[in-house]
């Protein structure tokens, strides 16, 4: 079997979702699966990437695609490359419409900087509906809020803060691979959160009055 990781942060390999997509992918291959792995920004830069990442989704028996919300949204780069995917599917562009003869799964994880996994339903949601337009069958998504939370590192150095996140993530890998979809288990511990909200909103206010700071910017004034 083969698995696709779709990255679909702007910010590429430096991302949450590269930390997550890639800890996924490692499980899998662990397991003894094939894997491949694309940045939806660099796609849209190449000709030649988007003929690879036409090939390894015709070749993938899961596709995985992990964001973030950027503007309560899937990040526009991520749009026009999951465009680009289905409408080779579909055989525009003169291409051999797809699905081929076996069955294709594709999954999702999402997250946010909203503290809340809620926010993150929609675009679940959105994937499940791309799936079904374009030929995948649906196994299902892993959503997380306080994304700002999970840093860049791969998860294998993460420390207990994120226990709940790796072990979903590994139960998710257990069952892809073994040709089952993500267990309700595993959304369900996935969702929790990483630490309480007013902590998590303690430490991004501090984040964002550092970076305010740093860059010599200053609250505006409230109009009189
Ligand atoms: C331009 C921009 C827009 C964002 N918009 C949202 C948003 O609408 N809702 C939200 O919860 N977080 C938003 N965030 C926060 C990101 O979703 C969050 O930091 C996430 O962990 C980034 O994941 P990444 O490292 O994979 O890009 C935004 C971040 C950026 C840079």
């Amino acid at each position: 079997m083969k698995a696709l990781l779709i990255v679909g942060s702007p910010r590429g390999q430096a991302s949450a979702s590269r930390a997550l997509g890639g800890y996924l992918l490692r499980r899998l291959r662990a397991s003894g699966l094939d894997v491949e792995e694309a940045a939806a920004g660099a796609v849209l830069g190449s000709p030649e990437r988007r003929h690879a990442l036409y090939k390894a989704s015709d070749e993938a028996d899961i596709v995985i695609v992990s964001f973030p919300l950027y503007v309560d949204q899937l990040p526009a780069p991520l749009v026009q490359a999951l465009e680009l995917l289905a409408e080779r599917r579909r055989g525009a562009m003169g291409l051999t419409p797809w699905p081929g003869p076996f069955e294709q799964k594709l999954a999702a994880i999402v997250q946010s900087g909203f503290p809340e996994t809620s926010q993150n339903l929609v675009a679940v949601d959105i994937m499940r509906q791309f799936a079904k337009e374009a030929g995948f069958r649906w196994a299902g998504g892993l959503a997380l809020g306080m994304g700002g939370a999970v840093g860049r590192r791969p998860l294998e150095k993460a420390g207990g803060r994120l226990r709940n996140v790796v072990k979903a993530l590994d139960i998710a890998a257990a069952s892809l691979a073994a040709g089952g979809d993500i267990p309700d288990g595993a959304a369900a511990l996935m969702a929790r959160p990483l630490m309480p909200f007013w902590l998590y909103r303690a430490a991004a206010t501090w984040g964002f009055r550092r970076r305010i700071r740093k860059n010599g910017a200053r609250t505006p004034r409230r109009p009189t």
